[in-house]
């Protein structure tokens, strides 16, 4: 039977878009009543790609957060093709940033300045693999000439193995992971790779793009897969294996960039973040291992001290709102009108 609560020790997010300005302001309190850091993704536009921009941007998140909050972002440079190697011993001196994200250039929202040619970039990651920062990768190829169901397949064959051969020690994440392929290649690598997986991979497929007409909320980057990509997701998520741990990808646009002839990939899920990662375990028969997954194995990895608060939530449905603000305009989030599961309830100290 089901358990109707559920107490943890309090999660952290190891991959989320936190945007700026007043969109940050809009989205920041989600994130913080669950989670107690967060990986913050780089790519603002500008880009954040040194030690002193990703200071400021930290001490913005901080100045956004609501009173008595305690939450610690954790931040990332954008890597580019002109990311000097001295930026690496910076960050890893800094207490702020703890790893650099790649992203293919285009793959996704505002990667253009991303990388073009790996090789330009293996200076810098020599430094990330003597300095043990990890590299989160964006694993898709963005070669329009590959299916865009294949995007992360093709990336893992072409890129990721030889990667790996030439910086065997590199600390990486490959992030979001959408495919039994990535699944595979994580579970089968040693303990200095690792994968996030968010909660609308755990419980969408690519179905879920085309219900009963086109679905541009469900859009994001990397692709909804199959169904047999989402069960392989669900068994890594909740199989307790340590290379596996929760990364939201939360990342809001504003609903009328999304609702357009060319609209932007991102799910927003950090207003209900846990509850639907409850949802998917539950799912799974597997409630009594979530905790390990939000709450254990991506601090292991990142080699940060576990949380001691504890969080609680209570299987009560609550209805979604059909929007939250988002700056001027607003975020149509996952679930919009429909109802989750699980609630959260209250956070309690040690
Ligand atoms: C992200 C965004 O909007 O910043 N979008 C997404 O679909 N996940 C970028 C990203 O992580 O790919
Ligand atoms: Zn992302």
């Amino acid at each position: 039977m089901t358990p109707t609560r559920l107490e943890i020790t309090r999660p952290d997010d190891w991959h989320l878009h936190l945007r700026d300005g007043d969109a940050l302001a809009s989205v920041i309190a989600h994130t913080a009543q669950r989670f107690a850091r967060a990986i913050v993704m780089p790519n603002l536009k500008p880009p954040v790609t040194t030690v002193a921009q990703a200071e400021d941007y930290r001490r913005r998140i901080l100045a956004s957060l609501p009173a008595g909050a305690r939450f610690r972002p954790l931040m990332t440079l954008y890597l580019t093709e002109n990311t000097p190697v001295e930026e690496i011993a910076r960050a890893k001196a800094s207490d702020s940033v703890f790893a650099v994200k790649y992203y293919p250039a285009g793959a996704t929202t505002n990667s253009d300045s991303g990388v073009r040619e790996l090789s330009r970039v293996h200076a810098v990651l020599e430094a990330m693999q003597k300095h043990e920062l990890p590299l989160l990768l964006h694993g898709e190829v963005t070669d329009p000439d590959v299916d865009i169901f294949d995007r992360e397949r093709v990336f893992i064959e072409r890129y990721l193995l030889p990667l790996q051969a030439r910086f065997p020690a590199l600390r990486m994440v490959l992030e979001h992971i959408t495919t039994r392929d990535a699944v595979e290649f994580v579970r089968g690598a040693p303990a200095n790779v690792a994968a996030t997986i968010t909660a609308h991979h755990l419980l969408l497929n690519r179905n879920a793009l085309f219900a009963g007409g086109i679905r541009p909320h469900n859009y994001c980057a990397p692709i909804l897969k199959r169904e047999t990509h989402r069960v392989a997701l669900l068994q890594a998520a909740t199989s307790g294996d340590a290379h596996f741990f929760l990364g939201t990808d939360s990342a809001p646009h504003p609903r009328e960039a999304k609702e357009t002839a060319c609209g932007c990939a991102g799910l927003y899920t950090a207003h209900a973040a846990l509850e639907l990662y409850a949802e998917a375990f539950e799912q799974a028969g597997r409630l009594d291992r979530l905790e390990a997954f939000a709450s254990f194995h991506g601090a292991d990895f990142y080699r940060l001290p576990r949380n001691r608060e504890r969080i609680a939530l209570e299987r009560t449905p609550w209805m979604v709102p059909d929007l939250y603000p988002l700056a001027g305009s607003t975020c149509t989030p996952m679930r919009a009108g429909e109802s989750v599961a699980w609630s959260l309830v209250e956070t309690t100290t040690p």
